[in-house]
């Protein structure tokens, strides 16, 4: 039911919202005539002091993945926020049922950028298969001393299976993407199977054992969300299924892998290599995955075209429009 009071104070004194973060500036336009918006202008991330303060001065507050909003954020009796509107579709860093228990709404940013995200992880599979990363540090170091046949030999993916790990909206984009584009077999791990019609069409096998999946693929790619289910589903014990041969690429959330058993393997050579956009502690990255020569490493930029961030935040702008005007936001989580 809707409060009706609190609608016409929103239609009387535009809704004050906190962004916390600088987004693309024509979106942050389009947010600030319909909203009373305060942006970040130094664009540093908001401390939990500052965001537990905000959460008594906004009536929206659009935080990021960097911002960390654990339970002990929701302890205060009284909010003046009522909706979080996240900028970004992962939302574990939101402890999102204490937020609900104290009332307020949170939406996220689903479909708009699951081609991004899968296209970072075809550059990737990509560039580890074709050594690129080794390619370009040899160039931009002045040691590449012309062409020879044995010259950074890489591998084919063309042909190759992929395991995919979570098979929702940016696993089947990476599915299609693999093999259409590239003739890859395509195994998946999921908490159900596709439908009939979707798993014949990208002749994808549902693997109901992680563990087998990861035996029998050439490349893996995370894209399953980080739950406490998910944590650490990579880890010395699966990873020890994985061929010699074969990569690992993880665009998801750095926790899902076990960064230091990843780090083991990889220096023993037990697995080829690993293509990483995020991290255990971000932006912390272990000095001994950048010592490593077979691994690609990205700044998690899955999202990071500015189609999708300007996409992102219309996204935003719509669920705090809804609800605003009184209605479910359509990314309510
Ligand atoms: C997402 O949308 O989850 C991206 O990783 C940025 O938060």
């Amino acid at each position: 039911m809707p409060n009706f009071t609190l609608m016409l104070e929103y239609i009387l004194n535009k809704p004050k919202v906190l962004i916390t973060r600088r987004w693309p500036e024509v979106i942050e336009k389009a947010m600030s005539s319909n909203f009373d918006i305060t942006l970040n202008t130094d664009d540093k991330v908001l401390s939990a002091e500052q965001l537990k303060q905000a959460l008594q001065e906004y009536d929206a507050i659009c935080p990021t993945v960097t911002d960390s909003m654990p339970e002990n954020l929701f302890s205060a009796e009284e909010y003046r926020t009522r909706i979080i509107g996240n900028y970004g579709v992962g939302y574990n860093h939101i402890a999102l049922d204490a937020a609900k228990a104290k009332g307020l709404i949170v939406t996220n940013t689903p479909d708009v950028l699951t081609d991004a995200t899968a296209d970072l992880a075809m550059t990737l599979m990509l560039m580890l298969a074709r050594r690129a990363g080794e390619g370009e540090r040899q160039v931009r170091a002045g040691e590449w001393k012309g062409w020879y046949p044995t010259h950074l030999m890489g591998s084919m993916i063309t042909g190759k299976t992929l395991g995919i790990v979570g098979m929702g909206r940016i696993g089947r984009a990476m599915a299609e993407k693999a093999h259409f584009g590239f003739g890859m077999r395509i195994l998946y791990h999921n908490r159900k199977p596709l439908s009939e019609t979707d798993s014949r069409r990208l002749q994808a096998e549902y693997c109901t054992e992680l563990t087998w999946l990861m035996s029998k693929s050439d490349f893996i790619a995370v894209h399953c969300p980080s739950s406490p289910l998910t944590k650490h589903m990579i880890n010395e014990k699966t990873l020890a299924y994985m061929r010699p041969g074969s990569y690992l690429i993880n665009t998801s959330r750095g926790d899902v892998v076990e960064e230091k058993a990843l780090i083991k393997f990889l220096q023993k050579g037990l697995i080829a290599g690993a293509g990483l956009d995020v991290f255990e502690n971000e932006p912390t990255v272990p000095q001994e995955l950048i010592d490593l020569e077979n691994v690609v490493l990205l700044p998690h930029l899955g999202s990071a075209t500015e189609e999708t961030r300007i996409a992102m935040g219309m996204r935003v702008l719509g669920n705090l429009n809804s609800f605003f005007n009184g209605e479910t936001p359509p990314d309510q989580l």
